[in-house]
């Protein structure tokens, strides 16, 4: 089948809109700018994102633990990280409509992007991201306090509590994935850029001699989920970040970068931090942040390689990735039309299996329903029974259900079903007693 897709982002958030991947935050009071919910399938993708992620980097490997910590963290933590001081972007402000830009995301010699004025900007000045607010009843300095701008820093925090429980033993990774909170000058493109969004990341944690092998391994492993995610490679660029132009903590730093319809742009990072943060949290907090190897003795600070993966992002690109508009046959005749098809990796699929009675006649039903309930105990389906079957069918398509399941007026008869392939559009006829073990070799 010809594939004709060209993907825009119009196209993706109407779609994402409609089906219930994705849509305005607060919508009924004119929404939030820059804010979005994610709807029922959505938040499946979401959770099968993570999911995946989770067991390929923490719960399939002895070398790696979990933890899940508070988002308001002591202020102190991020005095000693360096983000009170250092976590900030370029501000510049149009002279004449005061709208805000990051000064190195446009281009200051040329007219403003919204209002045209040729007079210029401001110049520019530090503006720090991270989310402040404030604890209890009083709102002063004593109160402040700032949600979390990134997952990292409770992983540093949290390391000797970590070691003591756990019984790790260096080299070894702190996972968490959760939310994160900063205040962009300039959020958009979808869920792209928001001040709310979902991370998931890794400290690992090693010798500083072995930082370097550790670096080519953990971009490999990155390289391996994004395969997993279903990516081209020619979509990703690999951008080895200039001395200069990294995060305060980092001495290595690739960036991984996706061609979104946008430009090409972050999706996800890998750092060296070396031992700047465990360094810093031991000078101000007093604890001894040291490790001592139990078998030379040897007392050191480990140090750090972080790969880091913005959730939002990975579902932005894997629906783009997914995303699909061919032509297909309509009738027998040779007819054609085209159906958009969402080709999602079936592990991500918001919805494996589609139950579709080919009527709403209740002996239909009565063998449909509990069919589809049978089959939701070992794997997440659909069911709908109105329409036609090739509208239902375009529906699966465009949510990116792998598989439908058509019961028929045989099916009474013969105890089969048709069971067709979302990408190939085949059908073969499955016994209904053997559907699970069909789906098992199809999806598990
Ligand atoms: N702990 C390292 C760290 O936070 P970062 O490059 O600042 O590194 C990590 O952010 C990832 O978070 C990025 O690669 C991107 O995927 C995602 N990300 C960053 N800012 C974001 C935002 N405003 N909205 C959505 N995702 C964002």
């Amino acid at each position: 089948m010809p594939n004709t897709t060209t993907v825009t982002m119009e196209k993706l958030v109407a779609l994402s809109k409609q089906r219930g991947f994705v849509y305005p935050g607060s919508d009924i009071y004119g929404g939030l700018a820059n804010s979005w919910d994610y709807g029922p399938l959505g938040t499946e993708l979401k959770r099968n994102i993570m999911n995946a992620w989770w067991h390929r980097f923490v719960t399939s490997r002895g070398d790696m633990v979990g933890i899940d910590a508070a988002i308001i963290m002591n202020p102190k933590v991020w005095e000693a990280s360096g983000h009170v001081e250092g976590f900030t972007d370029p501000l510049v402000e149009c002279k004449k409509c005061h709208e805000r830009f990051r000064a190195d995301q446009i281009d200051i010699s040329k007219p403003c992007t919204r209002c045209g004025n040729k007079d210029g900007f401001t110049d520019p000045k530090n503006f720090n991201l991270l989310f402040k607010t404030f604890l209890g009843s009083t709102e002063d300095s004593s109160s402040v306090a700032y949600l979390r701008g990134e997952l990292a820093q409770a992983m540093f925090v949290d390391l000797p509590q970590v070691l003591m429980s756990s019984r790790k033993r260096v080299p070894f990774g702190i996972a968490q994935q959760g939310k994160c909170f900063r205040n962009e000058i300039t959020p958009g493109n979808f869920i792209f850029r928001t001040r709310e969004f979902n991370l998931m990341e890794f400290e690992y944690f090693i010798h500083p001699s072995e930082w370097e092998t550790w670096f080519e391994y953990w971009l490999e492993q990155m390289k391996s989920w994004l395969d997993f995610c279903g990516v081209k490679r020619e979509h990703l660029v690999f951008h080895e970040i200039e001395d200069g132009e990294r995060a305060h903590y980092s001495k290595r730093t690739v960036d991984i970068e996706y061609l979104y319809p946008f430009g090409q742009k972050e999706l996800y990072g890998l750092a060296y931090r070396t031992d700047f943060d465990l360094m810093r949290h031991m000078e101000k907090s007093g604890v001894d942040m040291r490790y001592t190897d139990p078998k030379t003795q040897e007392k050191y600070i480990p140090h750090v390689i972080e790969p880091t993966f913005g959730i939002d992002r990975t579902v932005l690109m894997t629906l783009l990735e997914a995303y699909c508009e061919e032509e297909a046959p309509t009738s027998e005749e040779g007819e054609t039309s085209t159906r958009v098809v969402l080709k999602l990796p079936k592990a991500l699929a918001p919805f494996k299996i589609a139950i579709l009675p080919l009527s709403k006649k209740e002996e239909l039903s009565a063998l449909a329903g509990p069919l589809a309930d049978r089959l939701r105990q070992r794997w997440a389906t659909d069911y709908d029974e109105t329409q036609s079957i090739g509208k239902r069918y375009r529906r699966q398509d465009e949510i990116g259900t792998p598989y439908c399941v058509t019961v028929d007026f045989d099916s009474l008869n013969d105890q089969s079903v048709t069971v067709r392939d979302r990408d190939t559009m085949q059908q073969v006829r499955v016994a209904i007693d053997d559907l699970e073990k069909w789906f098992e070799e199809k999806l598990d």
